[in-house]
């Protein structure tokens, strides 16, 4: 048989979603009701399908290809890796190994300074309940119910959105608290309400049997949570008084997307333990981390860590991320989120001002989202939850029809661009949201 190069399309759009459907299974879904678009290449903020259709990636793919499609400083560093060492076990040493470790140290906050590489992040995650169970001797883990941090077993359980009911039971251990946000209609709980709540199911659990409190620093696909000011202090406070391990989960926030390397910046805290993934290397290879403080690492100088996996530092990733982050730097990307950010606040304030379904939108950085409503004095938003509408359906339809990208969930739609965007591609992708809000428009009461 022919050798087929799969880089170079051979088959229709068509030919390719018959036979991904006919022997793959999509994630989250029924899979008769799956439509995905098939895409064949990707530049910068765009990508296509076999047939040339070109798309706007509002989405970042899912919120990771920060540094944007096709970058040939990326894309050169993982074919020189390959050529070179493709694979070492992760009981040796590599070169990129070394120096991804080095650089993540001196970008993470304060003295975290050793990390553990895995495939993605709910990796990153299982490994930091390990490390914070095996360093602290204790077992409970503290989780919040408006967020997701992964699809494994355990990542599953931590998660608090309805993508964990299929999962349950999960892992023993895991405790819920509430956020400050309860939904569109009842709003913000004060900074002060919302640590109360924490202390009291801490004081209820046990201080002394929880090990973590993992918590998402701006909650992504649970709706762009980003938290009032003082509240990530707080949790700190409350996790340094009672010995319980601060795990940060920026698998979503970090690299840039909120416009800081990491998110919790924006607070001026330091998190026991750190959970990267999807922008360390922008999705162009899979790669995830758990960065651990000093003193947490050096517990593991004489005890042993339990844990491994065969993908561990693989060399090709470890690469690709170096090359990411060179990108960051090079082109100054995390100060852009930031600047671009502040276009992006601007033009969805518009939005707000001008279409009566736009309930509330929220932006950190180029992470942002539009939250949409049906009665402008209950608030009812325009899908229930964990449901979609008529009208979510027929909006999701118009910005595919019109060649914008984005993800589309319950009541909500993202606005999460590649952190290269330029002000005439953003003015371009908000001039489809716009003419799409007239459709939801049209079922305001
Ligand atoms: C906040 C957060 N944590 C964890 C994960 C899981 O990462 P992965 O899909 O790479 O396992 C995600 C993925 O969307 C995420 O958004």
């Amino acid at each position: 048989m022919a050798t087929i190069d799969v880089a170079i399309p051979t088959m229709t759009g068509e030919e390719m979603v018959a036979l991904t459907k006919k022997h793959t299974l999509f994630e989250w879904s029924a899979q008769a009701k799956v439509d995905p678009i098939p895409v064949a290449r990707a530049k910068g903020i765009y990508f296509w399908t076999p047939e040339g259709k070109r798309y706007i990636d509002f989405n970042s793919q899912l919120m990771s290809v920060n540094i944007g499609h096709g970058d040939p400083r990326v894309v050169e560093a993982i074919a020189r890796q390959a050529a070179v060492l493709a694979y070492a076990n992760p009981f040796m040493a590599t070169e990129p190994r070394a120096r991804l470790g080095a650089k993540l140290a001196s970008i993470t906050p304060g003295d975290i300074d050793t990390f553990f590489f895995t495939n993605g992040g709910a990796e990153a995650n299982e490994n930091a309940v390990k490390i914070a169970r095996q360093f602290t001797g204790r077992h409970k883990i503290l989780a919040r119910y408006r967020s997701y941090h992964g699809g494994t077993a355990g990542s599953m359980t931590l998660t608090g959105d309805p993508r964990r009911w299929a999962c349950e039971p999960g892992i023993p251990g895991v405790i819920r608290v509430f956020d400050p946000y309860h939904g569109i209609e009842r709003g913000w709980d004060t900074t002060q309400q919302a640590l109360q709540t924490i202390e009291e199911v801490i004081q209820l659990e046990g201080p002394q049997t929880i090990a973590a409190f993992i918590l998402e620093t701006v909650t992504g696909s649970n709706g762009v949570l980003v938290p009032p000011d003082g509240y990530m202090q707080g949790v700190r406070e409350i996790c340094t008084k009672h010995g319980i391990l601060m795990i940060a989960d920026e698998v979503m926030a970090g690299f840039g997307r909120t416009g800081k390397w990491f998110a919790i910046e924006h607070w001026n805290v330091v998190p026991d333990l750190i959970c990267m993934a999807k922008g360390l290397t922008s999705s162009y290879l899979p790669l995830g981390a758990v960065g651990m403080r000093h003193h947490i690492a050096q517990h593991f100088q004489d005890q042993v860590f339990y844990g491994g996996l065969t993908y561990n530092s693989h060399p090709m990733s470890c690469a690709a991320a170096l090359a990411t982050i060179g990108v960051y730097e090079e082109d100054h990307l995390i100060e852009r989120a930031q600047e671009m950010g502040k276009l992006l606040k601007t033009l969805l304030a518009d939005l707000a001002a001008k279409h009566p379904s736009v309930g509330a939108v929220r932006s950190i950085g180029l992470l942002g989202i539009v939250e949409l409503i049906r009665n402008r004095s209950t608030k009812e938003p325009l899908a229930p939850f964990n449901g979609t509408s008529a009208e979510m359906a027929a909006l999701a339809k118009f910005f595919r029809e019109q060649g914008l990208y984005t993800f589309v969930r319950w009541n909500t739609f993202f606005t999460n661009p590649p952190l290269i965007i330029t002000e005439s591609e953003m003015r371009e992708a908000f001039a489809i949201l716009d003419r799409g809000l007239e459709i939801t428009d049209r079922a305001v009461l």
